[in-house]
This record gives structure tokens, C-alpha cells and sequence, in this order.
């Protein structure tokens, strides 16, 4: 595999060529590392990371300063894999201006290579002025946890025909407004079908079945890291979370027991060093 920087091009290449595009979560170093070696096109610094690595109970309460945070903690691990910083909640609705100056900020401090906002038709002249000053922009249409409540809730969208015609207009005016590639989150996969149709872009399914132009999954939920709860639409790969947790029972137990550290893994001094601190210690 390659190790040139995968860009913009590549990304709107790819769907030419028929080769699907990969697209994992990654929140910290490690995780940039892992994904970069594992050689997947996009690394999406989301914002799911207040739910599945803070602890929250949504996207809302992420600030601009969290996603640079771990954005730029991601940038270091990753020398091929685009990374894409995800634009939190009111960090690009209240106006063209603010979300430039705030895209500008994901970029030029947390060093990402792209940004990705949710939003369609309404947020296509934000879409357009944030690429016009030169940083591009993924989309993200269908279920928008941003706006999840005003949804219903974390639902399927598109189920019906008016429904399912609101997203491709939302995708085809993304689209237009130069965004390089386009997120679309819980629609039957049918639609996701037709998304990728309607638009010479890539479309990235998550949870929008398998006739799109790539996937993308949230790491810490494919790993079993995060147990919270578990979409439908995630494949769970491994479970890495009980093996975590017996892990630090048996250090726990090893250290009750003193078991743990045994001298392997203890620092020694020499009998000479130690007789003169001895005898130091006595004559005080
Ligand atoms: O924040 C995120 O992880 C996302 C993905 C679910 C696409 O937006």
C-alpha cells in the first residue's frame, strides 16, 4: 500500500474506479496509528467521541476545543489516512462567518485535512463557503445526532417516498456545493442505493447497506470497546472490552498478592551501593 497522503482526489477517484472506501472513527493517538496501519482511506475524528470516550450522554455539549484536542492527537498517528475532523454542534450554525473561522480553526490547529458537518439543503451555503475558503468538506445527511431530538430520536430517516426525496435533495445540494464526499447515516438501504446514484461524489454508509461507495464505522463500538448501547448497523469485529477487563483483574489480583511486580520487572543496586546506604541510615 501506499504511504502517500491519501487526497481530496483520490477520495472522488476512487467511486470512478468502482474501489469502495474505508472509513473508521479515531479519537487519540493509538487509535490514528492502528487505523493508519490498517490502511483505511479516511480517519473521522467524530464527535461521537463525547459519547463513546467522554462520556456524555450526546454529541451537543462537544466544544471546538475538544474536537482540536483529539484531532491533533490523531494527525500525529496517521501519515496516510485523510483525517477528517468532525465540526461540533453550533461551531457552523450560527452563520457562514463563524463556520469558516471555525473550520479554519480545526485545521490550522488541529491539523486535519478535511471537515465533515451535518446538515443538507439549509447547510449548503455554509458547505459552499467553507470550500470556497479552501478547506474541503464531507457531508452528512439522514440521521444528524446533532439534531437527533429534532428527529425523533436516533431513528431511521428516508422511509418514505417525501422522506427518502428530502435526503437525495439534501445530498444533491451538498453536492453542488462542492462538498468531496457525503455521509449518510440510517436510511434503508435501498435509498443508500439510490444516494449513491443521484451523486457523482462518494457516498459513506453507516447504517445505509452495502450499495454505497464506502462504510464507516465508529471504532470503539466495531472493537466492543463501547457497551453502552450497540447500533443495529454495527458489525461488532472484536470485543476488546472484556479482554481490558480481565486484564486489570489479574494485575489487581497480582497486586494484592505481591505477586506483581516480580524481579523481572524491579530495578536492582548494587551490595556495595545498599551496604553504605544501610549503614548511612543507622549512624543518623
Ligand atoms: O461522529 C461520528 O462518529 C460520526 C459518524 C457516525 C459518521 O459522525
Amino acid at each position: 500500500m501506499s504511504k502517500t497522503k491519501v487526497t481530496v482526489p483520490d477520495i472522488i477517484q476512487a467511486k470512478r474506479d468502482g474501489r469502495k472506501l474505508v472509513m473508521v472513527t479515531a479519537y487519540d493517538y493509538p487509535f490514528g496509528l492502528m487505523a493508519d496501519e490498517a490502511g483505511v482511506d479516511m480517519a473521522l475524528v467524530g464527535d461521537s467521541l463525547g459519547m463513546v470516550v467522554l462520556g456524555l450522554d450526546s454529541t451537543v455539549p462537544v466544544t471546538l476545543e475538544m474536537m482540536i484536542h483529539h484531532i491533533q492527537a490523531v494527525v500525529r498517528g496517521c501519515t496516510r489516512a485523510m483525517v477528517i475532523g468532525d465540526m461540533p454542534f453550533m461551531s457552523y450554525n450560527t452563520g457562514i462567518r463563524d463556520a469558516i473561522v471555525n473550520a479554519g480553526r480545526m485545521m490550522k490547529a488541529g491539523g486535519c485535512d478535511a471537515v465533515k458537518l451535518e446538515g443538507g439543503v439549509d447547510f449548503a451555503p455554509v458547505v459552499q463557503a467553507i470550500v470556497k475558503a479552501g478547506i474541503p468538506v464531507q457531508g452528512h445527511v439522514g440521521l444528524t445526532p446533532q439534531t437527533a431530538s429534532a428527529l425523533g430520536g436516533f431513528k431511521t430517516q428516508g422511509k418514505d417516498a417525501a422522506a427518502a426525496r428530502k435526503i437525495i435533495d439534501d445530498a444533491r445540494a451538498l453536492e453542488a456545493a462542492g462538498a468531496f464526499s457525503i455521509v449518510a447515516e440510517a436510511v434503508p438501504a435501498p435509498l443508500g442505493a439510490l444516494l449513491a446514484e443521484a451523486v457523482d461524489v462518494p457516498i459513506i454508509g453507516i447504517g445505509a447497506g452495502v450499495d454505497v461507495d464506502g462504510q464507516v464505522l465508529v471504532t470503539h463500538d466495531m472493537v466492543g470497546l463501547f457497551d453502552r448501547f450497540v447500533p443495529t448497523f454495527v458489525k461488532q469485529y472484536t470485543t476488546i472490552r472484556p479482554t481490558i477487563i480481565d486484564a486489570i483483574k489479574a494485575y489487581s489480583e497480582e497486586v494484592r498478592s505481591s505477586a506483581f511486580p516480580a524481579s523481572e520487572h524491579s530495578f536492582g543496586m548494587s551490595a556495595e551501593a545498599l551496604a553504605a546506604l544501610k549503614s548511612d541510615l543507622k549512624n543518623e
